[in-house]
């Protein structure tokens, strides 16, 4: 895709770490697809972010190719969509150098994912463990990005990208586009299968998380295996049954339909049939149909390499620009 003038931008991001679960997929991958066509959309695997936590490096090189194939799968047209690996474009790490020294060490210590983060990889905490908002904030803001697209707990991120926009633009003026955060209604959080009050993540216990390449014996078994709590009644409440409320949210989604109609669909029917019936949308509408199509394109390494090469070359033909810019209202001889 080549930028359109008229259009704005959008951009985000997925970490390359293991295989997208259904949180990835619902909250963000899903939406983005439906915008392909209005806007002028990057869509990054950011691997630098995920050398924030100790990887493999043969496993993090297999993830990225597998990233570029899945958000294929996922419905983005490479056509339509700069698709492409942070680590092909220096730009986002020179943005982000630049941009570090707008960002308060206070703003970056509030962050909720850095004191989660912190908390989990105590043996490991990082100074990109800490200043990963600040690339997030770059890499948004280096291609005038209107619109960012993500699940909910990419919330307080999009804010200080916002708070650090506006702060550099009191400076030198009128440079960086203020980006808003985009966040669908439905999908935004999709909670863990077996601890409901905390959202579903891939680096949790296995039976916890849905991941887009699971078989459909084993969606089906930890659909099954969720927790829900000791009533007997399908009714939508995320504070007192998150379990319940959880999979409602999940049908609902995986069948393009209403809440309040997945919540009527379940009138009367017990929990059992909730969680078979969730578990059929899932590997019918989702799982299945990506699967097909991930084995064909991930088969095509020729197709994928050239993705990742022009599309790095069609980023930094952007984002220089914006770069430029930013050199020169801070002082650099350029
Ligand atoms: P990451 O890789 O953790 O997640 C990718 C996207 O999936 C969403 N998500 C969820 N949505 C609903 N329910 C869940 N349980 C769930 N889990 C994850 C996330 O909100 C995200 O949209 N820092 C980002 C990647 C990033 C980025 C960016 C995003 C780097 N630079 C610039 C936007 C713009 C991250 O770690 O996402």
């Amino acid at each position: 895709m080549d930028a359109v003038k008229d259009k704005k931008t959008i951009f985000s991001g997925m970490q390359p770490t293991g295989y997208p679960q259904l949180g990835n997929y619902l909250g963000a991958i899903k939406n983005w697809g439906q915008l392909q066509d209005e806007y002028n959309c990057l869509y990054c695997i950011v691997d630098l972010h995920a050398i924030t936590v100790r990887q493999n490096p043969a496993d993090l090189r297999k993830a990225t190719r597998n990233l570029l194939a899945m958000y294929i799968a996922c419905g983005l047209d490479p056509d339509k969509n700069i698709i492409y690996v942070q680590s092909h474009y220096a730009g986002h790490a020179e943005l982000s150098w630049i941009l570090g020294c707008y960002t308060y060490m206070g703003e970056l210590g509030r962050m909720t994912q850095f004191k989660e983060k912190s908390e989990k990889h105590d043996a490991n905490i990082n100074t990109g463990l800490f200043t990963y908002p600040v690339l997030q904030t770059a890499d948004i803001l280096l291609f005038g990005t209107h619109l960012v697209p993500v699940g909910d707990d990419q919330r307080q991120h999009l804010e200080l990208a916002r708070d650090v926009a506006i702060r550099f633009n009191n400076i030198y003026g009128d440079v960086f586009t203020v980006p808003d955060a985009y966040i669908a209604k439905s999908g935004a959080r999709i909670k863990s299968l077996t601890h409901p009050e905390r959202k579903m993540s891939k680096s949790d216990e296995e039976n916890s998380c849905i991941s887009l390449l699971d078989s459909p014996e084993a969606v089906m078994r930890k659909f099954k295996r969720a927790v829900t709590d000791s009533e007997t009644e399908i009714r939508y409440d995320a504070e007192n049954k998150p379990g319940v409320s959880n999979l409602l949210e999940i049908y609902a989604n995986c069948c393009d339909i209403t809440l309040a109609d997945a919540i009527a669909e379940f009138g009367g029917k017990n929990y059992g049939q909730l969680k078979t019936a969730v578990g059929e949308a899932v590997v019918g509408n989702i799982i299945q149909p990506i699967q097909a199509r991930f084995n064909q394109v991930s088969a095509e390494a020729d197709y994928l390499d050239n993705i990742m090469k022009n599309n790095a070359e069609k980023a930094a033909m952007i984002g220089q620009k914006i770069l430029k810019k930013v050199k020169k209202k801070v002082g650099f001889v350029v």
